[in-house]
């Protein structure tokens, strides 16, 4: 029997009835059964300042560094604002990349997003890959999941666009591929 796999999943949007995190929810509900996903919330933690980090870093960003630690892999979701993630993930991701050990370095990482647009937040995840560079985070590479006109593919709070819902399936058994990879490689079941 292999060690189950968990996640850890990161919304970049804030409001009640955002379509990132229906999405993200859409996401979890497609995984097969015996994966678990803990989702981090991100929305109270201090702007990021290197003399708050002198003093220690939030017990909120320690505990999210730990719960990404003991995660095979990581989910990214967020809208795009003004052409790039939101600021919120971002502010998330700055606090985390401080930390030692870094814990986006070397993880399987899968990452989507919702928009009013047509272009589903493209620009904003291509932004997001060339952070994970930086961060040597292991994104997958497709299928790419841009979700665009979100107000047409959710209802009630729910996913209702079928093919989107494929898409994310599909991006999830990538994810668990590249885990079962980054897995074998290392020499763990
Ligand atoms: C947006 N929106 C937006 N949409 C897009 O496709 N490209 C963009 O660059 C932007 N920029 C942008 C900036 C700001 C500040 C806001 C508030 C919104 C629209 C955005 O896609 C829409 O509000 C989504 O519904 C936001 O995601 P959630 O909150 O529904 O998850």
């Amino acid at each position: 029997m292999s060690e189950p796999i968990k996640l850890a999943a990161f919304c970049g949007s804030l409001r009640q009835g955002s379509f990132n995190r229906m999405a993200l929810h859409a996401f979890i509900e497609r995984l097969p059964a015996g994966v678990t996903v803990s989702t981090i919330e991100i929305g109270d933690w201090p702007l990021y300042d290197a003399d708050i980090q002198a003093k220690g870093f939030p017990d909120k960003v320690q505990a999210a560094q730990k719960t990404m630690l003991e995660a095979d892999g990581v989910v990214l979701v967020s809208p795009e604002y003004n052409y790039g993630i939101s600021g919120v993930l971002k502010n998330a991701i700055d606090w985390l990349s401080r930390m030692t050990p870094q814990p986006f370095a070397a993880k399987p990482t899968a990452l989507f997003g919702a928009s009013g647009g047509v272009l589903g937040t493209a620009r904003a995840q291509y932004q997001l890959r060339q952070t994970l560079v930086f961060l040597d985070g292991r994104p997958v590479n497709k299928p790419e999941v841009m979700i665009g006109q979100a107000q047409n593919r959710f209802a009630d709070g729910k996913l209702t666009d079928e093919a989107t819902g494929k898409l994310l399936a599909d991006l999830g058994a990538a994810l668990l591929l590249a885990v079962r990879q980054s897995r074998a490689a290392a020499g763990v079941k």
